[in-house]
């Protein structure tokens, strides 16, 4: 997905903030690892998971290792949660280049049954 956010930026012509967009679109799903837990050998929601999305709990983390806001941003905002937010251009960019990345992946997942 950084691949596809780093194609993006680089077609695009305003100047942009690309340590950002890597940075953001490595670190989007950090929040992933407060979301679940490893239990009996399986993945699972943690109790924690259970109230909090990896987009806001990615933020949390981000914030706490003191990133800058844009990346801070792009992790919220990467997943719906973003949605009701006013992305930056570089948040757009990681929150489709995700979607592109989820959907095609799910949709080899379910053809292959
Ligand atoms: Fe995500």
């Amino acid at each position: 997905m950084t691949q596809l956010a780093w194609a993006v930026i680089n077609a695009r012509e305003e100047p942009l903030n690309k340590d950002s967009l890597v940075a953001g679109a490595l670190l989007h799903d950090v929040g992933k690892l407060l979301e679940y837990e490893r239990k009996d050998g399986k993945i699972v929601k943690s109790a924690f998971g259970e109230k909090t999305r990896h987009p806001a709990a990615g933020a949390q983390l981000a914030e706490a290792g003191k990133l800058p806001n844009e990346v801070v941003h792009i992790i919220a905002a990467h997943s719906h949660e973003g949605d009701t937010m006013n992305r930056t251009p570089e948040a757009i960019i990681v929150h489709h280049c995700d979607f592109i990345d989820f959907e095609i992946i799910k949709a080899r997942v379910t053809k292959r049954g």
